[in-house]
């Protein structure tokens, strides 16, 4: 069963998400790279969580990775997932630690904005419920909006993980901006009782100002990280990530 340790104020969980392990592995149809090598590389280099996200097209993670991720695993699986009864299914039947739902469409490249909580309500009800049954933690991808956060502590989740990417690709007259977007969002949930996780675009580079805002105690990384070990190896790519960070929550 999920339970909210209590938490060291300076520490920031870094779970490594390897979806694009896979989509180099399916650019050619074979079976390598190996996302699940990818991870266990991850976990020995200090992450202290794996993040993969099984989308509806199966683009990059495929069913039998995530099985595969699960029997694998030592720290703590995330699992990122829309939330369709196809989904909710295999969450309930996989039991990852963690399910992170996030808003899909096909045509994207990548997740892009928040879940739509009121608009969905129903659907992100019935998989709060199944996670809630099952000991599952609930983690909801939401935009840096504070009727967002309230939405999201009404449907019962445990975290709420705040979309970094319009952080991530503002120019410099409105990162403090967006940055000030992530700290109300950061602080309004945590007066709600809701953990605090963030992610989509975050870099070696641009993690710094985001760990600053103490409510944040989880980073969700992936592309940078992969594309990072394509020059330095995962091992030293996870390192330099884990390094970023503590340089400023020290
Ligand atoms: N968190 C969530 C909920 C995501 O959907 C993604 C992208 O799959 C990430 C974090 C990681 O984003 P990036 O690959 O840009 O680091």
């Amino acid at each position: 069963m999920w339970s909210c340790d209590k938490r060291d104020e300076t520490m920031v969980r870094l779970h490594i998400n390897i979806d694009h392990v896979a989509t180099l592995r399916n650019a050619r149809g074979e079976k390598y790279p190996d996302p699940v090598f990818a991870a266990e590389l991850c976990e020995l280099a200090g992450a202290d969580g794996i993040t993969a996200h099984l989308r509806e097209d199966r683009r990059h993670i495929r069913d039998d990775d995530v099985a595969r991720l699960k029997a694998s695993v030592r720290t703590l699986l995330n699992l990122e997932m829309a939330a369709t009864a196809e989904m909710i299914a295999i969450a309930e039947r996989v039991r990852p630690d963690v399910i992170t739902l996030v808003p899909e469409r096909r045509e994207e490249r990548t997740t892009e904005g928040g879940l739509n909580v009121r608009g969905q309500r129903a659907a992100i009800e019935e998989a709060v419920n199944m996670a809630r049954r099952t000991g599952i933690k609930v983690s909801l991808f939401i935009a840096a909006d504070l009727d967002a956060v309230v939405a999201s502590h009404e449907v019962g989740a445990h975290q709420i993980e705040l979309h970094t990417g319009e952080y991530c690709h503002a120019g410099s007259e409105r990162v403090s901006h967006e940055l000030g977007r992530l700290r109300s969002a950061a602080e309004k949930a945590s007066t709600l009782g809701l953990e605090v996780a963030a992610g989509h675009g975050l870099t070696r580079h641009n993690v710094g100002p985001v760990v600053q805002i103490p409510q944040i105690e989880e980073v969700n990384i992936g592309h940078s990280v992969i594309a990072d070990a394509v020059f330095m190896g995962m091992e030293r790519a996870v390192r330099d990530l884990r390094a970023a960070i503590e340089r400023v929550r020290r």
